[in-house]
């Protein structure tokens, strides 16, 4: 397992941009973690990193339940927690 220790929300951003770059058709992403763990942070840089443009506001799909974007790949953006099956 690789552990790593981001500081800051740009430490998060980056990650998510590093990871969205190599991304393919396909992958899942599952991010896990308490309120204000930084999850929607990541998915604001992997929709980012993959070609959405920056002035497109990423936010927390709890709602909607879905959000989806249209960058070098679709994607689809899922708040699952509420979701019993
Ligand atoms: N690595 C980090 N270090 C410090 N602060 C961070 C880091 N990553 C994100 N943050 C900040 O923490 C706050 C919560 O982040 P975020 O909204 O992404 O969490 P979340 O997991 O989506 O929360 P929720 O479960 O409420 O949707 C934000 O203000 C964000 O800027
Ligand atoms: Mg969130």
């Amino acid at each position: 397992m690789l552990e790593l220790e981001l500081d800051s929300e740009a430490a998060t951003l980056a990650l998510a941009r590093s990871l969205a770059s190599v991304l393919r058709g396909g992958d899942v992403v599952g991010l896990e973690g308490g309120l204000g763990a930084g999850k929607t942070t990541f998915a604001r840089g992997a929709v980012h990193g993959l070609g959405v443009p920056e002035e497109t506001a990423v936010t927390s799909p709890t709602f909607a339940l879905l959000h989806q974007y249209q960058g070098r790949l679709p994607i689809g953006h899922a708040d699952l927690y509420r979701l019993g099956d």
